[in-house]
């Protein structure tokens, strides 16, 4: 396995170019099912959980060709709607063939992910929701096997309420919606810019959607149960950015200029980095961020957005273990969220956890060790305080930052870190 080796204390100067958002090419991958015909998907960024769509794309019977960062999904031969648990369980976002399979063959088995390393994570918002759709859905040996009314025909609009916000469930529902007869409402949805953009290429494809990214969407289907390819290049990951962004704020001395990182989708953010006395600053499309200055504590409350984001929450934890005071990080999102902290703290981070939250009393240096992570963004994090650190941190396990950040060693070396990845380490 691989690991990634830091000696940190270096400033952070130059550009990071951002890559396409991972959270909103999974769902735009998995559309593609609504279709036949080759769509085209632009500015895709390579990471693990890429391949492993692409992978779960073609046991589904479809063609795809990859050409990073473009991949072209086609009508393959026969369509088997079946989703097995050796993909679903390295993944979780392949739940989001579900509703597409099922508005578009009337029928899917897939795999019920189980839990994961930041949380439980069930998936009741979804099946209620197809359910209101008039599918019938039964679980079997660890599966999902959903069947559209009568015996596989086709999904009908529903008037949902979602019980929680919930991310792919939206975008779930959204896709299941956009093929079912007549008209849906979703309500308290996810309001996240990748379900907007998701919203922009259903509609490419000839889907009537309207709301999304607001908290109500209404979806009137289309004449016949089919929708069209499409061509689309994918937004700018804003958690990618958020994390570079973090990483320049961490180290003093650093001016980094992230390019095609959208302030827009990074507003809580930015005023927290902003409340700590980092500077930020639009410039043409691009943001910089410069650390001039100790900084100062502030506390978070990670909340679905706009509110701050449980992606962002362990990177921002790093940030305040160096500020001069106490913080306080409540994380509502995710109930196993904290999983950074022990490594942190064997890092010389002082942290304490009282349930959903940490208290964090800043200190004046991080020191370099031997870390690892379970999830992907606390691997990132691990990486920002091994450039926080003085002396040598190796973070093991890198496979989780690679199902989410595109060549993040060769970024990190562009702006002056002192990091290398080594193949094949200790576990
Ligand atoms: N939840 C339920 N029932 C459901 C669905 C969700 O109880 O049917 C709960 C979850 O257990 C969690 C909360 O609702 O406590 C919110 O979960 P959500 O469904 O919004 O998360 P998700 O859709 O599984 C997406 C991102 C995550 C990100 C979360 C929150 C994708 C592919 N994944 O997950 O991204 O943390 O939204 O913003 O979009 C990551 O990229 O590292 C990552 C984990």
């Amino acid at each position: 396995m691989d690991a990634i080796r830091i000696r940190g204390g270096r400033p952070l100067r130059g550009t990071i170019q951002i890559s396409g958002a991972k959270n909103a090419a999974l769902p735009i991958l998995c559309a593609t099912l609504l279709s036949d015909g080759a769509s085209r998907i632009r500015n895709i960024p390579q990471l693990r959980d890429i391949v492993t769509t692409a992978q779960l794309l073609r046991v589904l019977g479809r063609q795809v060709s990859i050409d990073m960062p473009e991949i072209t999904v086609a009508e393959g031969g026969d369509v088997k709607p079946e989703a097995p648990y050796d993909l679903v369980k390295q993944m979780r976002a392949s739940v989001l063939v579900l509703g597409p399979l099922v508005a578009r063959y009337g029928r899917a088995r897939v795999s019920l992910p189980g839990g994961c390393a930041i949380g439980t994570r069930p998936i009741d918002q979804h099946l209620k929701g197809l359910e209101a759709m008039g599918c019938s859905i039964r679980l079997e040996q660890g599966y999902v096997i959903a069947e559209g009314p009568n015996g596989g025909g086709r999904l009908r609009g529903a008037e949902i309420c979602f019980d929680i916000q919930t991310v792919t469930g939206t975008e779930n529902l959204m896709m299941a919606a956009a093929l079912a007869k007549g008209r849906t409402t979703l309500i308290n949805c996810a309001r996240e810019p990748e379900i907007e953009e998701l919203g922009r290429v259903l509609n490419k494809m000839g889907a009537s959607i309207d709301g999304a990214g607001t908290d109500v969407i209404h979806i009137q289907g289309p004449e016949r149960g089919e929708l069209a390819p499409f061509d689309h290049a994918i937004i700018p990951d804003r958690i990618e950015a958020g994390t570079y962004m973090v990483a320049a704020a961490a180290v003093e001395g650093s001016e980094v200029r992230i390019s095609g990182g959208e302030l827009a989708d990074l507003e809580t953010l930015v005023v927290k980095l902003r409340a700590t006395g980092v500077e930020v600053e639009a410039l043409d499309r691009d943001v910089v961020v410069r650390r001039t200055r100790p900084l100062k504590p502030v506390d978070i409350t990670t909340a679905t957005h706009p509110g701050f984001p449980t992606d962002m929450q362990a990177q921002f934890m790093v940030l305040m273990s160096t500020a001069g005071g106490k913080s306080v990080i409540t994380e509502t999102i995710f109930e196993n969220r904290f999983m950074h902290v022990p490594e942190l703290q064997r890092m010389g981070a002082s942290i304490a956890i009282r349930g959903n939250t940490a208290v964090l009393q800043g200190v004046q240096t991080l020191f370099g060790a031997s870390v690892m992570a379970t999830d992907l963004r606390a691997s990132a994090s691990l990486v920002i305080a091994g450039l926080v650190a003085t002396g040598e941190t190796e973070v093991r396990r890198v496979y989780h930052i690679d199902r989410g950040y595109e060549a993040i060693e060769q970024k990190l070396a562009i702006v002056g870190a002192d990091i290398t990845r080594i193949k094949g380490a200790e576990a």
